[in-house]
């Protein structure tokens, strides 16, 4: 049975694929790979291992064939594959849960304490040799200890992320489809709307998937409740922010800054992000660790080995 791997992966990927027997096919560079290459490299294959930057719709499915049975992503976010049309044709969806949660949640403080410290803008002053010596009004940034955190989106890596909160001793809000009893009990954490969190959070750190419903979830409405010292940082998906209403509000200082790792229409940045001294842009590296990302590869892999020998996958999307 074939299997396409839509960019060059980790060796123990492939090996493990190979090992259980499976014909691998891999396209060799470290980059996304054109539309018209996909849609020729999937043909008569049984499974397809995917990323987060490739559009597997109804098109990659036909050019597929009938063979095709399971679509393993390599990320815990799915939007990228037409879910409904998968579910149609009785196609298997697979993705990364679990091993990311740390990392991301990491990545999304280490934005939070570095918007609200300045740090990056600090860091280049320096390197650009302009620090002459000691200054009280130099780089005056956010104090963290203490204040309001709202996390929108109590999933895995949100909680995760909320409760690395702990030692800055801060007074949480979440919002959530049901009560987080862990949030609730570790932390006091309080369920709120997002109206609420918006208004009252002093950071405000987005762990939600892009559904049609977290769509412009923070539009220029919300952006405008905001307090005016509010950090804003994403490290989910981009499209959860209306990045257009988010540079109106850096720019004209509706709050204090943003922390962005991932971007509406990634991988291009909204003209003028780029000229903002306070925003700090990352390259979509939530769970961009070695360890983390051979995990995320070896179960993508192992879910396919799974689902071509007639077992049930584990981290099942459809
Ligand atoms: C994911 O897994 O969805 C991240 O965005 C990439 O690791």
């Amino acid at each position: 049975m074939k299997v396409f791997i839509t960019r060059k992966v980790f060796d123990c990927a492939v090996d493990r694929l190979r090992s259980a027997g499976l014909d691998v096919d891999m396209y060799e560079r470290d980059e996304r790979i054109p539309r018209e290459e996909l849609l020729l490299r999937v043909r008569g294959t049984a499974g397809i291992f995917s990323f987060l930057h490739d559009r597997i719709d109804a098109e990659v499915m036909d050019s597929a064939g009938e063979h095709l049975q399971i679509i393993a992503n390599f990320a815990v976010g799915y939007d990228n594959i037409d879910i409904d049309e998968a579910k149609r044709r009785g196609i298997v969806v697979t993705n990364t849960p679990g091993v990311l949660t740390d990392a991301t949640a990491e990545l999304a403080w280490a934005l939070l304490l570095s918007t609200a410290r300045l740090i990056v803008p600090a860091d280049r002053f320096t390197r650009e040799g302009k620090f002459t010596g000691w200054s009280p009004t130099l780089m005056l940034g956010m104090g963290i200890t203490g204040k309001t955190l709202g996390v929108i989106g109590a999933g895995r890596i949100g909680t995760a992320m909320a409760l690395k909160s702990k030692g800055f001793e801060m007074r949480v809000l979440y919002t959530s489809r049901r009560d987080n009893e862990l949030l609730n009990r570790e932390l006091s954490a309080i369920r709120v709307e997002l109206d609420t969190l918006v208004e009252e959070s002093d950071f405000i750190s987005i762990h939600t998937s892009l559904t049609p419903e977290t769509h412009h979830l923070i539009g220029e409405r919300e952006l405008r409740m905001m307090k005016r010292d509010c950090v804003l940082v994403n490290t989910a998906r981009g499209a959860v922010i209306d990045e257009r209403a988010l540079l109106r509000a850096l720019r004209e200082r509706w709050i204090f800054g943003a922390g962005l790792d991932v971007y509406e229409f990634e991988p291009k940045i909204t003209e003028g992000l780029c000229e903002l001294e306070n925003v700090v842009l990352l390259p979509h590296i939530g769970s961009a660790t070695r360890e983390v990302r051979e995990k995320m590869a070896t179960m993508a892999a192992e879910e396919i080995c799974r689902v071509l020998s007639g077992k049930e996958p584990i981290n099942r999307v459809v």
